[in-house]
């Protein structure tokens, strides 16, 4: 793969695949690994991380030094001497995938197919009385009314970098391509991922988002 920079308004959603390379994490990094408990818990940090250092690679990235990640107090972590490339991922129990872009993005991944039937009652719980009434309206269509609107809110949260203390009722889907913020405006980006639905938040104008595998060996 010949490297490559992002242009403003250019967002890539890698999909992860194969195994984590221990030998790319800082070593910052491999002492949170060694002191993780749970199998899936280190496997998906390893695999995440050695991802975000291969492709920082991908994008010019190149002293190791440059590439170093830090977490803000809130949970989003980000590179921190490039101010000019930023990733959020998100993982489910068949899938990793990690946006990157050349300005701040926020990205949610969620599996379709739930046990669920629950979903009027969770909208009404977790979203503003118009999108619960969306939520409802899609009568047997609700789950993906339901995650798409999930998706879109996690994103806008990621995007924010506050999570889920930045407070749900104020990350809003208004449509497809928009939501907001608080105030501030959120451009929206729907994937249609297999056997998934995913959202790319960005408070920049979204003009393409090119979907990139990397398989690690
Ligand atoms: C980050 C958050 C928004 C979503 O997490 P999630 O959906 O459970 O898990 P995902 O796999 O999609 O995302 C996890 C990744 O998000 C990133 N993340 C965590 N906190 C973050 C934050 N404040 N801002 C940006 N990214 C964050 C991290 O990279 C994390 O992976 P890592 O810990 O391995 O590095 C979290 O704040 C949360 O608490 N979610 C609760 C779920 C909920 O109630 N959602 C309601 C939506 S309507």
């Amino acid at each position: 793969m010949a490297p490559k920079m992002l242009k403003y308004g250019e967002f890539d959603v890698w999909r992860i695949k194969g195994n984590p390379d221990l030998s790319l994490l800082s070593r910052d990094e491999l002492e949170r690994f060694h002191a993780m408990r749970g199998e899936n818990t280190r496997q998906i940090f390893s695999l995440s991380r050695s991802a975000i250092h291969k492709i920082g690679d991908f994008y010019k990235v190149q002293e190791i030094s440059e590439k170093c990640i830090h977490v803000h107090p809130g949970g989003k972590p980000f590179f921190v001497n490039n101010p000019n490339l930023h990733f959020s991922l998100s993982h489910t129990e068949e899938e990793l995938a990690i946006a990157f872009s050349c300005t701040p993005v926020g990205f949610d991944l969620e599996k379709k197919g739930r046990r669920s039937r629950e979903w009027a009652s969770l909208a009404r719980r977790f979203f503003s009385t118009e999108e619960a009434a969306k939520v409802e309206a899609a009568a047997g269509d609700m789950e993906r009314c339901f995650l798409e609107f999930w998706t879109g809110k996690e994103a806008i949260l990621k995007l924010d970098g506050s999570g889920i203390s930045g407070g749900l009722e104020r990350a809003r889907v208004w449509s497809d391509s928009e939501g907001s913020m608080g105030e501030r405006r959120v451009y929206l980006h729907r994937i249609n991922w297999p056997a998934h639905i995913a959202h790319v938040a960005s408070f920049e104008k979204i003009s393409s988002v090119r979907l990139r595998e990397l398989i690690l060996e």
